[in-house]
């Protein structure tokens, strides 16, 4: 056969098809979601997510050991307060579970990258992401609160805040806050295009905060919507964001691509709890390979056009990605 052109040329072996990869993962891009408990001592298996765990405030050093004993040098924390109350008032306590878990992380390991997620629900006795009015959450309420929590843990030490409660104006009051208390060098990155999504079930039992009544379709963004997205991602830029983010990945894989191709942004995703959950249940019924389906599945959001990546498998992809997948 006189064929001109033989794409299985650059097939042929890993040499050639490690040459002419077009999407390369690194562990620098990976992000690691931490727990911790306040009212935990030492470390606890979090049942909704196999694999994951709970840390104390007195183990929280480990968590971070975990991450650089794997390649691993950046995480985002979530905290789970000892007190909640309607207006979740622990959220931007000077000594509340991340501030001091901030301190704890920086006081040993000052070069680790510290993100936090700034939200409610966490810290709220009605599990929402915001301060209620009757049975709504109260938007411009609730950017004040927002502002309060995300300074206390810039002023804890946080190298970078990401807020997730998709209030309109967040990003605003943010970059407000943080320039006027001089840190206009700490980064913002917005869970800019975040969907109302039935993938964060884990996490919500993982971290105590299901609504405790009616849903977040009222904030979080419509699942049936694209153009929203961009819309989403140009108010947040046009705010001050530095990053933004689409959440979950797999499922809106082309609200990625749209986006990255849209703005010139550093792109985030969030292989969120559920996703997770799927291929580790999957995997320990013997259905699936674990190993190649995490790593395909994260390498499918880089593709998309996504820059960093938040993942409960961060770990483990580091060291796929380290000894060459
Ligand atoms: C807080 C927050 C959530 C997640 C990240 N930050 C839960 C939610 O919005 O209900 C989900 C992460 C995951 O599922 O892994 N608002
Ligand atoms: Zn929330």
């Amino acid at each position: 056969m006189n064929l001109t052109y033989r794409p299985r040329r650059l097939r042929g072996n890993d040499a050639v098809r490690h040459l002419c990869r077009e999407t390369r993962m690194s562990p620098d891009s990976l992000i690691y979601p931490i727990f911790v408990d306040e009212t935990l001592q030492g470390v606890r298996p979090i049942e909704a997510l196999p694999g994951q765990n709970h840390y104390g405030l007195d183990s929280v050093c480990q968590a971070v050991e975990e991450c650089l004993a794997n390649g691993v040098t950046h995480c985002i924390l979530f905290g789970l307060p000892a007190h909640k109350d309607a207006i979740g008032s622990s959220a931007w306590d000077e000594h509340g579970v991340v501030q001091e878990a901030i301190r704890t992380i920086k006081a040993k390991y000052p070069d680790f990258y510290v993100i936090t997620d700034v939200c409610m629900c966490e810290y709220t006795d009605h599990g929402h992401c915001g301060i209620l009015c009757g049975h709504e959450v109260d938007n411009d309420q609730t950017l004040e609160v927002l502002a309060k929590t995300a300074l206390s843990h810039v002023q804890a030490g946080a190298d970078m805040v990401a807020p997730s409660d998709m209030m309109d104006g967040r990003v605003a009051a943010i970059r407000a806050i943080l320039d006027e208390h001089g840190y206009t060098a700490t980064p913002i990155m917005a869970y800019s295009a975040k969907y109302a999504s039935a993938f964060y079930g884990p996490f919500r039992a993982a971290a105590g905060s299901a609504p405790s009544f009616g849903d977040r379709k009222g904030y979080q963004m419509d699942p049936h919507n694209r153009k929203e997205a961009l819309k989403e991602c140009a108010l947040d830029i046009e705010e001050g964001a530095d990053i933004i983010m689409v959440k979950p990945a797999l499922s809106y894989l082309d609200v990625i691509r749209e986006c990255s191709d849209a703005y010139d942004l550093p792109m985030c995703a969030y292989q969120v709890s559920g996703e997770y959950a799927m291929i580790k249940t999957a995997a320990a019924a013997g259905l699936i390979d674990e190993y190649r389906i995490m790593c395909e599945s994260a390498l499918s959001v880089f593709r998309a056009g996504a820059n960093m990546l938040i993942t409960y498998y961060a770990k483990e992809l580091a060291q796929a990605i380290r000894s060459g997948y």
